[in-house]
């Protein structure tokens, strides 16, 4: 955790867990439950082997305890009564034990120690009211009789609320942010010394302190046309002979809560030339953009039509630069010329998820609100609100797979194929920034405030 250790903390944890109560206050009884049980979740192993995958924990347990390497715990919300904890830890000399509880999240919660999975189930058991929700896995251990796992009357509520961030939240999430914004620029020192994709993804983590496992995502860094792999997920371990570009999509985990940050770098010694020129002059666009793009991120605002911005705005930088022309940026947009450029979602809500469930949930009852359409893969439909965390990342890529199929549609007449071929070997371009929606005014950039931070 670090660098989250602000001299708030306690007291922003505490504000947090009142807050997280008194939804659960509100909530609980609506639903026909007096106490909700959270499961941190199950160590999963692979088949026929005794070798556990990365654990991931809960994200609802997570929201009220940051312990993102706790298998096996269970917290139980109680309204009237602070959170109780039932924390195992198994003597066990083949593994470290989990160590005492300790930090500035203990004093906020009543916390009993157990030394078995079945001492925290019949804990569980012991203290749970008579009308119980369960939240966790299938196969999360529930004590007792029939109980409601998972009820989505309860789901859909606290999957709404988990969009709007405390101030606790915001806390961590700027530290995420700090901790992968020096590892970006340790990629990009990596990437100008000639290293390989596997070396940049090395610089990345030891810049960042992260081993993989706890990275929120895999790193995804692409060298030249892999930029054009939007999840490209291998790591070439040999340098190509003619740097050109890195496009390198890497976040951080501060107490479970992630940050998402992607920058485009062109390298000093990319080919001279007019494909060079052109995509220099695409990344200045398009960076430009971005920040056009993020500062749309205010409350009231309906972040789908943030989604639909950036393809105009796409599209006037594809005519502005010649590689599309006969038509108009509407046109363009109307008729589709965009989307092969530009094939994913503006962004999405980013907390505890990288990908935060109900972006297209409108309502804590669980109206869904659907995508434009043409556009499948937005992942964020709601209208902005303060407190929300949204990432921006507009794109633009030159894949063969979808330019193959603009060519053979009537809208090849518009594009400069000659150009656009000779961009194939620089991959494409994505910025992405993660965004906090505030009550009045521009918002607060994580992203850009942390890479600032360190220029400073
Ligand atoms: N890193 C995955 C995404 O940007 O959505
Ligand atoms: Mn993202
Ligand atoms: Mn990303």
């Amino acid at each position: 955790m670090m660098n989250a250790h602000h001299p708030d903390l306690p007291a922003l944890y505490r504000t947090h867990l009142d807050q997280l109560q008194a939804r659960c206050a509100e909530l609980l009884p609506l639903h026909g439950f007096d106490g909700l049980a959270i499961a941190s979740g199950v160590e999963k192993f692979a088949f026929l082997d005794d070798k556990a995958y990365p654990f991931q924990a809960n994200p609802h347990f997570l929201h009220w305890v940051p312990l993102p390497q706790h298998p096996g715990c269970w917290l139980l919300i109680r309204p009237g009564r602070p959170p109780l904890l039932i924390y195992p830890q198994a003597e066990d000399y083949w593994h470290a034990p989990p160590a005492p509880p300790s930090g500035y999240w203990v004093e906020a919660l009543e916390i009993q120690v157990v030394r078995s999975l079945e001492a925290a189930a019949a804990a569980l058991q012991a203290a749970a009211p008579a009308r119980l929700a369960v939240i966790g896995e299938a196969d999360a251990a529930v004590p007792g009789g029939p109980v409601a796992h998972n009820p989505e009357g309860v789901l859909a509520a606290l999957h709404h609320a988990r969009a709007y961030k405390t101030d606790y939240e915001l806390q961590l999430m700027r530290a995420a942010s700090r901790r992968a914004a020096v590892g970006h620029l340790a990629a990009r020192a990596a990437f100008e010394a000639g290293g390989a994709e596997f070396d940049i993804h090395l610089a990345y983590l030891a810049a960042s302190g992260q081993s993989e496992r706890e990275l929120p995502y895999g790193n995804i860094v692409g060298l030249g046309a892999h930029g054009a792999v939007l999840h490209w997920q291998f790591q070439d371990r040999l340098a190509p002979a003619q740097p050109t570009t890195l496009l390198i999509d890497a976040g951080a985990q501060c107490a479970g809560y992630a940050s998402d940050i992607t920058r485009t770098w062109l390298h000093p010694h990319a080919p001279q030339g007019s494909a060079r020129d052109d995509f220099a002059a695409l990344l200045a666009g398009m960076e430009q953009l971005e920040l056009a793009l993020v500062d749309q991120v205010r409350a009231g605002t309906d972040y789908a039509a943030i989604h639909l911005d950036a393809h105009q705005r796409i599209a006037t930088l594809l005519l502005d630069v010649g590689l599309l022309q006969g038509l108009s940026a509407e046109a363009a947009v109307t008729q589709g010329a965009t989307r092969p450029f530009f094939p994913h979602g503006i962004g999405h809500l980013l907390g505890l998820q990288v990908h935060d469930i109900a972006g297209l949930q409108i309502d804590a009852a669980g109206t869904r609100r659907e995508r434009p359409a043409g556009h499948p893969y937005l992942r964020l439909t709601r209208p902005l609100a303060p407190g929300m965390v949204v990432t921006i990342e507009p794109g633009l890529y030159f894949i063969p797979l979808l330019l193959r199929e603009l060519q053979a549609s009537p809208l090849t007449a518009h594009v400069n194929w000659a150009r656009v071929e000779a961009l194939k070997p620089f991959g494409g371009i994505r910025i992405e920034d993660d965004v906090v929606c505030r009550a009045e005014g521009a918002p607060e950039n994580l992203t850009r405030d942390a890479f600032r931070a360190l220029s400073g």
